[in-house]
């Protein structure tokens, strides 16, 4: 394993069940809909990836991605966005998807920036959720792992750009993110 990492903290055989749990609920709650999934770039692109292909229903996927100020392990609450949607979200059911809920800041912004939109409903789909280090008061309405203040990387996330390729969700060592 790699020197700077610390520990698995989901492991890939877990992070697919989790994914098909999560599915189950979601393609329950759409059974009659045809939700649009907007995958926040790029953190959620494996989560995404996974779970478009376990909910059995018909849907849609577009994708934004924002920025959110602050040093590379903690946010401020200033977000800008990167790149928008491609289509309008008005009259939708969203369910924006995200790799991970920390401060909350980010998908407080964008659940509001959907909902002045015009979007008929929307939803949040986290696949790690750490509590403990919310500022804002938002919750993810599908959450996959509820997961102890580290620095996480891997499906998908990235400190510094590096590791959104391993398939094993790690803890990162406080040294690395610390320095
Ligand atoms: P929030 O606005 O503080 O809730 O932060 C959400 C964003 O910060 C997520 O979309 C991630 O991109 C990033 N983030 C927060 N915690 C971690 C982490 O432990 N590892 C990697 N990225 C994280
Ligand atoms: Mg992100």
């Amino acid at each position: 394993m790699d020197s700077e990492i610390k520990k698995v903290m989901v492991s890939r055989e877990e992070i697919y069940e989790t994914v098909k749990r999560v599915g189950r609920e979601i393609t329950e709650d759409y059974k009659d809909k045809i939700p649009l999934f907007v995958g926040i770039l790029k953190g959620a692109v494996p989560f995404l990836a996974d779970l478009i292909r376990v909910c059995d229903l018909d849907l849609e996927i577009d994708f934004m991605s924002v920025k959110s100020y602050g040093s590379s392990s903690k946010s401020t609450g200033e977000v800008r966005i990167l790149k928008d949607l491609d289509y309008s979200v008005q009259g939708k059911d969203i369910i924006i998807v995200e790799d991970i809920i920390d401060s909350g800041y980010t998908l407080k912004y964008l659940k509001t920036n959907m909902i002045a939109r015009g979007a008929k409903s929307v939803r949040i789909a986290a696949f790690l959720d750490k509590a403990a280090r919310r500022v804002v008061d938002i919750d993810a309405d599908y959450v996959g792992k509820k997961i102890e203040n580290e620095f996480i990387v891997g499906y998908g996330m990235d400190y510094a750009e590096k590791w959104r390729g391993l398939a094993d969700i790690c803890a990162l060592k406080n040294e690395v993110y610390e320095k």
